[in-house]
């Protein structure tokens, strides 16, 4: 019997081993897709992630981020409220010693204090402690001072003039009158505790 005589079905069929070799080429194939498109995916999620960090958490102006105030002139005088920013969350005050940025929350269990104007203090409606104008504890059950956010005055050109004390204490103006005042909201320094 010649080739041409052999039935098609016959001659088609694969041998056993073949039919082995192809199976373990489908799953060595199948395997390698699967680790590639592993090794993609991990490469886009590190990417993301990076990308995330890389991002800065707070825009300027939001709480969190830095709040720009200036110049310096347009601060309030030292004889009258403090300036009241709720939505970054803090009072800019102002006083002989300098200016102090505090942050609205009470240090007793978190209330929202408010400046009195008649007794020239702030007082906390919660459990009534009370402040001075920088912030310092008078009385009532808070266990410090007011929290301040730091402070960095610059020039014009973003020459750093003063900046906020390690114990959070008032920073000093400078003499030049278009001096800006930045406030980083994401950094407290906590108030001073009292006996
Ligand atoms: S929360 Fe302010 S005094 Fe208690």
């Amino acid at each position: 019997m010649t080739d041409a005589t052999v039935p098609a079905t016959q001659a088609e069929t694969p041998t056993p081993q073949a039919q082995q070799e192809k199976i373990e080429l489908n799953r060595r194939e199948f395997l390698n897709l699967a680790w590639l498109a592993s090794l993609g995916f991990l490469t886009l999620s590190i990417g993301g992630v990076a990308v995330l960090f890389g991002m800065p958490r707070f825009r300027e102006g939001e709480f969190g981020g830095t709040f720009t105030f200036g110049p310096v002139s347009d601060l309030p005088g030292t004889d009258v409220a403090p300036a009241n920013f709720p939505k970054v969350k803090l009072w800019l005050s102002n006083d002989p010693e300098g200016v102090t940025a505090l942050y609205k929350v009470c240090p007793h269990l978190g209330c929202l204090y408010a400046w009195n104007d008649q007794e020239f203090k702030f007082i906390c409606p919660c459990h009534g402690s009370q402040y001075e104008h920088d912030g310092d504890y008078i009385s009532g059950p808070a266990p410090r001072s007011l929290d301040k956010f730091v402070i960095t005055i610059e020039d014009e050109n973003g020459n750093v003039l003063a900046t906020t004390p390690e114990d959070g204490g008032p920073v000093r103006l400078p003499d030049n009158p278009n001096a800006i005042i930045r406030i980083d909201t994401g950094t407290k320094i906590l108030g001073e505790t009292h006996t």
